[in-house]
């Protein structure tokens, strides 16, 4: 009988659970280096993808963060228009408050604000890794930056097809 690496790593971190197990589990964390992905279901111990991400459970409150969340900063000091000031609403025309809202884009970016299926053609994503063509890397309060986790988390619901209703 064979296994797989992915299931001895499933098994290895499942015996990891067990009070008794003898087994060596630092072997077995942190393979991916993400675990907001695993956190969020979205990937295994192997980075293989398992689920599908939720905008609203794990995406919303990255964008949520204020600038002295320990986390670093998301995008609602400027991108809400739920805010009393919103200076990224304003220069940027982006209004990040609801998920459909989002997908009206901003200024320059328009409806290639978020490219279902298409991540890296998406603005928002090249706005985070600072290689969109106009204006500057995203928080513009950064660095921080948003952690590849996070990055990696969003490009991998616009691959997913970018759902959610539009009130999320
Ligand atoms: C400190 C204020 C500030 C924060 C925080 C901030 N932004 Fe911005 N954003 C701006 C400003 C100002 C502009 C317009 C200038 C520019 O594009 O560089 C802008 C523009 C943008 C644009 C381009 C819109 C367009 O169509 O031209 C995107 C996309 C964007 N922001 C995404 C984000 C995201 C996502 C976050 C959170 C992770 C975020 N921003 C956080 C201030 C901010």
């Amino acid at each position: 009988m064979s296994f797989s690496r992915s299931t001895l790593l499933l098994l290895a971190s499942l015996a990891c659970a067990l009070p008794l197990s003898s087994l060596g589990c630092s072997q077995v964390a942190p393979l991916v280096g993400s675990e907001q992905l695993r956190d969020a279901g979205v990937v295994d111990v192997t980075g293989a993808e398992v689920g599908q991400v939720s905008f609203a459970r794990d995406i919303r409150p990255i964008l949520e963060r204020l600038p002295t969340d320990p986390a670093g900063p998301g995008c609602k000091k400027c991108h809400y228009s739920s805010e009393a000031s919103h200076i990224g609403l304003d220069l940027g025309g982006l209004d990040l408050s609801s998920l459909g809202t989002l997908r009206q884009g901003g200024g320059t970016s328009g409806s290639k604000i978020v490219i279902p299926g298409n991540p890296a053609e998406s603005a928002i994503i090249q706005k985070l890794r600072g290689t969109y063509a106009f204006g500057t890397r995203m928080p513009k309060s950064g660095p921080p930056f948003l952690s590849e986790a996070e990055i990696e988390l969003i490009s991998t619901w616009i691959a997913q097809g970018a759902k959610g209703a539009d009130s999320e």
